[in-house]
């Protein structure tokens, strides 16, 4: 839903739900990402600064201050959101590192001031010319744009099938729709201000657990915790039906989610 105030699209929805139900992400994922930018491998004796935008809780700013720490590389992570909710609740998760609040359409740094900026997430959520226009702004020449998404994979039929009852969701008006679509791409490359997107899917991971676990992975899903209690109910009742007794789920009382880890990044020009 659009906020009265901004005019820009919010994420909403339980943050300790979105804490419990979204996969980490890898190390191995991280460490691609990292690479692609620039970041690793560290062979240099000065710091670089990287700015990660639309941080929310923190999740991901942790899975890569834990790499960066391991490879001992000077890296100087500022991170930042669009909601104060967020940026308290990371400055809760995650202490020791600096977090704004602003937008993406308006970052509050000075131009070409940063080498590396990260999204984890969120790029699909406010993918614009005003938000391409801003990163390159704020980008160094040459610096590096990365983006990371964890997207269930919807080739093992069990996971399709709670797609299917996301998907009604997801598509709503004023929601950002499905990244997977990578409708989000073409604000950056059609900006001429980047180098074409590349784009990789190797890495995989997954949310392993019971079916408390697995029904707050979809529960947290923005466009579903902003729906009415009544709509809330019947996602419930039909996810929990596809877990008890989907052919492929008979007798689990273990669940193992699977996800594809979509990494992207581009080059300022
Ligand atoms: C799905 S969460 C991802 C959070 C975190 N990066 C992660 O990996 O868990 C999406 C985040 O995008 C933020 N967001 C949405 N629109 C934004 C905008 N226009 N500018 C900056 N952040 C925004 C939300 O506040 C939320 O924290």
């Amino acid at each position: 839903m659009a906020d009265a105030v901004s005019g820009l699209r919010k994420f909403t929805t339980d943050l300790s739900l979105y804490e419990k139900g979204r996969p980490e992400y890898t190390q191995e994922s991280v460490k691609f990402l990292l690479n692609r930018v620039g970041v690793l491998p560290w062979d240099r004796k000065e710091s670089i600064k990287l700015l990660e935008i639309a941080s929310g809780t923190g999740k991901f700013t942790r899975a890569m201050v834990k790499v960066l720490e391991g490879e001992k590389a000077n890296v100087e992570v500022i991170a930042s959101d669009s909601q104060e909710v967020m940026c308290d609740t990371f400055r809760r998760l995650v202490p020791g590192i600096e977090v704004h609040r602003f937008p993406a359409e308006k970052i509050a740094l000075p131009d070409e001031s940063i080498p590396v900026i990260i999204c984890a997430q969120s790029f699909h959520w406010f993918a614009s010319e005003k938000s391409a226009a801003e990163i390159c702004r704020v980008l160094k020449p040459g610096g590096k744009y990365g983006m990371i998404w964890n997207h269930r994979d919807l080739s093992v039929p069990w996971v399709r099938a709670m797609q299917d009852i996301v998907d009604p969701f997801v598509r709503q008006k004023d929601m950002p729709g499905d990244p997977r679509e990578l409708k989000w791409m073409e604000s950056l490359n059609s900006s001429g201000k980047f180098t074409s997107v590349e784009r990789d899917t190797s890495c995989r991971t997954y949310v392993e657990g019971n079916i408390d676990r697995i029904m707050s992975v979809i529960m947290c899903i923005s466009a579903i915790s902003q729906s009415s209690e009544e709509k809330i109910a019947m996602v419930k009742s039909e996810i929990s039906d596809i877990l008890l007794n989907h052919p492929d789920l008979k007798g689990t009382q273990v669940y193992k989610l699977p996800y594809i880890t979509d990494i992207c990044w581009c080059t300022k020009l």
